[in-house]
C-alpha cells in the first residue's frame, strides 16, 4: 500500500511536470482510435476504405459509447476510427470468437498499422491530440468460461502478455494517450443470469481477477513509458453498470436480469414497443448479453467527466 502511495504521488508530480509537453485533455482530443467488441463497434469497415461511412450498427439499439463519446459529450470536432469488431476477443488464437471473420484486437491493431499508422489524408493524427481506447475482455472471459485446460490467473496473464504487446505497437507507431475500459459485471447479464448463481457468482469472481490484471498491466505502462506518456486513463464500467442494476426501478429500469425477445434482435424505433412488454428503452438489457443505448450514454458520459479530469469511477495509475 505504501509503495502505491510513493508511486501515485510522484507520477502526479510527473504529469504536472508533463502538462504543456503532452498530456492530452478531453478538450484537446482530435482523433479516436477505438479497439474493441460488440459492445463498442458500430459497424464501420476500414477495409472498405478509410472514408467509408460509419453505417451505425451498434448492439445497443442506438448509439454506443464511442458514439456519444465523440458526438454528444465532445468538446472538439472529433475524428473517429472504430476498429472494432463485435465478437472480438484480444487474439483469435488464445480464445477463438463465435465466427471465424470475427476480427480480434490483434487484427485491430494490424488494421491500424495498415491503414491509420502513416498518418494517410484524412487522418492526420499526431501523438499530441489523438486518443487510443480500447475496451476488450468481455468475450476472453466470457468464452473461455467453461475451460477445463486452463489454470484462470496464468491464462489472464497470457491473454495480458498479447494484449499489451498490442499496446506497444500502437506505442511504437506514436500513440501517446490511452483509454482503457474494465470489463463490466457481465456476470449479470441474462446469458450467465440464466446458468445459474453458482456459475455467475464464478464468473463475477473471474472478471475481478482480469480486471486486477488490467490494473496491474496499465499502471506497468504508465511506469514503464513514464513521461514520455500523455494522459493515460483507465474507466471502471463496475460501478457503472452494479450501481444501475442494484438501483434499476430508481433509474426507470423495469428488469435488471431480464429482457423483451421481441426487441432482441433490435427495433424500428428506439422507443417501440409491442403487447406484454414495456417500451424498449426502458430496458436496461436489449438481449441476453447487451446493454441499451441508454447505459452507454450514461457510461460515456462518466468517461468523459474522467478524461476531463475530475473524479469519476477511474481507477488510479
Ligand atoms: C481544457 O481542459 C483542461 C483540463 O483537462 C483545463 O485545464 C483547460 O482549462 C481546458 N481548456 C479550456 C479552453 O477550457
Ligand atoms: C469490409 O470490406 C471489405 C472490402 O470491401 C470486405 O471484403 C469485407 O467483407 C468487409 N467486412 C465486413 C465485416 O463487412
Ligand atoms: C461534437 O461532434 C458533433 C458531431 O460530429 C459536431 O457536430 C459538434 O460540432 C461537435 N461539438 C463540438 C463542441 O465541437
Ligand atoms: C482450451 O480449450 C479450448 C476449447 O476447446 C481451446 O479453444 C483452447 O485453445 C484450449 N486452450 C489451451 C491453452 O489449451
Ligand atoms: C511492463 O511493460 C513493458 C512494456 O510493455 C514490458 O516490456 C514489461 O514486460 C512489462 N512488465 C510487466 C511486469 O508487465
Ligand atoms: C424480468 O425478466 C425475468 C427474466 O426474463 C423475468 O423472469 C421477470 O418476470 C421479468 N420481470 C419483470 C418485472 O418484467
Amino acid at each position: 500500500m505504501l509503495g502505491r502511495a510513493l508511486l501515485s504521488t510522484s507520477l502526479g508530480l510527473l504529469s504536472v511536470g508533463a502538462v504543456s509537453a503532452s498530456t492530452l485533455s478531453w478538450n484537446a482530443t482530435e482523433y479516436l482510435f477505438v479497439f474493441g467488441d460488440s459492445y463498442t463497434t458500430d459497424g464501420y469497415n476500414i477495409s472498405a476504405g478509410i472514408d467509408s461511412p460509419d453505417p451505425g450498427y451498434t448492439s445497443s439499439n442506438g448509439l454506443n459509447w464511442v458514439e456519444f463519446l465523440s458526438g454528444t459529450y465532445n468538446q472538439t470536432d472529433i475524428t473517429t476510427f472504430d476498429l472494432a469488431s463485435g465478437g472480438a476477443t484480444i487474439d483469435a488464437a488464445l480464445v477463438p470468437p463465435y465466427l471465424p471473420t470475427v476480427l480480434s484486437v490483434v487484427d485491430q491493431v494490424s488494421q491500424f498499422s495498415e491503414y491509420l499508422a502513416s498518418k494517410p489524408a484524412d487522418a492526420e493524427w499526431d501523438s499530441t491530440n489523438s486518443l487510443f481506447a480500447i475496451w476488450i475482455g468481455i468475450n476472453d472471459v466470457g468464452n473461455s468460461e467453461g475451460w477445463t485446460n486452463i489454470t484462470r490467473p496464468d491464462f489472464y496473464s497470457t491473454l495480458m502478455d498479447r494484449l499489451f504487446s498490442q499496446v506497444d505497437t500502437l506505442y511504437a507507431s506514436g500513440a501517446r494517450s490511452f483509454l482503457f475500459l474494465t470489463v463490466p459485471p457481465t456476470n449479470r447479464a441474462p446469458l450467465f443470469i440464466e446458468q445459474g448463481p453458482t456459475a455467475a457468482a464464478t464468473m463475477g469472481d473471474n472478471i475481478a481477477d482480469y480486471n486486477a490484471q488490467l490494473t496491474a498491466r496499465v499502471r506497468n505502462l504508465t511506469t514503464y513509458y513514464a513521461s514520455d506518456l500523455g494522459s493515460v486513463t483507465l474507466f471502471d464500467t463496475q460501478p457503472v453498470f452494479n450501481t444501475l442494476l442494484d438501483n434499476a426501478e430508481t433509474f426507470g429500469f423495469v428488469n435488471s436480469t431480464g429482457y423483451c425477445a421481441a426487441y432482441e434482435n433490435g427495433t424500428p424505433t428506439p422507443t417501440y414497443q409491442v403487447e406484454g412488454c414495456a417500451p424498449v428503452s426502458n430496458y436496461f438489457w436489449l438481449n441476453t448479453l447487451h446493454p441499451l443505448f441508454t447505459v452507454h450514454n450514461i457510461l460515456a458520459k462518466a468517461i468523459t467527466t474522467a478524461l476531463a479530469g475530475y473524479p469519476a469511477t477511474q481507477i488510479a495509475v
